[in-house]
């Protein structure tokens, strides 16, 4: 695992808009997981403007979308979906067949967690996948005490995440359970990049690079990953012991 320090969140964010810009010149047909959330909005953004300018086809990549509220449908802003349709996939016409999203109001979950490893499975794995963290450390919705070992599953969801994740909806929702691809999808992913910004992150960044691995601190298998990368600004880099 290798640290990268940018000076701020929008330098932070043309780096890794480059480098997945970078994965699909390299191999058109990758495939491609991220998450969603504030950190990921300006990569997005960045990676559309970017494929404008540098008048590049990036429209044959598999997108495979990280995790979902369940019991969210697709039409709430505040969902996993609408924020990967409206920041990412509308404005790069990615045709809909290479879009693959759970969904949130499935009555069979465990259906949309087999869909999605055998996707997977299909296309040959995951090519790049760049994720957040959240304030308890987790990945996706893969929530203190998760197995390394997951594939996609449904998982209740902590409490700091459920207080968390209200920051994303306008009026108060109930979250109680997430839908998400494991930390094995993480750990198989040929290229693994786990993006924060902001002093608010500083302590969960802290403790992903400098705790031992453990489950409890799900971020922590970062450290796992040959070719993971901790993509930060300073703010979030600023309680590391290389920083002080
Ligand atoms: C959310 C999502 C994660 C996301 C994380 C951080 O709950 N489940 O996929 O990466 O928390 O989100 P943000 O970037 O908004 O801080």
């Amino acid at each position: 695992m290798e640290i990268k320090t940018f000076k701020d969140h929008e330098s932070l964010s043309a780096a890794v808009a480059a480098e997945i810009l970078a994965t699909l010149k390299n191999k058109p047909g990758a495939v491609i997981c991220l998450a969603s959330g504030e950190t990921p909005r300006r990569t997005c953004q960045l990676l559309v403007e970017l494929a404008r300018r540098d008048k590049t086809d990036i429209s044959q990549f598999t997108f495979i979308g990280l995790d979902e509220w369940v019991g969210i449908p697709p039409e709430n802003a505040g969902s996993c979906h609408y924020f990967f349709q409206h920041e990412l996939l509308d404005p790069l016409k990615i045709p809909n067949q290479q879009v693959h999203l759970f969904d949130g109001m499935s009555e069979d979950l465990r259906e949309e967690c087999t869909k999605m490893d055998a996707v997977i499975g299909e296309k040959g794995g995951i090519d790049l996948i760049v994720v957040g963290i959240g304030m308890n450390g987790h990945i996706g919705f893969n929530e203190p005490g998760v197995s390394f070992d997951n594939y996609s599953h449904v998982i209740d969801l902590d409490e700091t995440t459920i207080t968390v994740g209200q920051k994303y909806f306008t009026t108060p929702v109930s979250l109680q359970k997430g839908i998400t691809l494991g930390l094995k999808h993480l750990l198989n992913a040929k290229k693994a990049i786990l993006i924060a910004n902001g002093t608010k992150k500083a302590g969960v960044i802290r403790d992903t690079v400098e705790q031992k691995v453990n489950n409890n601190f799900p971020a922590t298998v970062m450290q796992q990953h040959a070719s993971g990368f901790v993509m930060i600004d300073e703010g979030a880099a600023s309680l590391l012991n290389q920083s002080k």
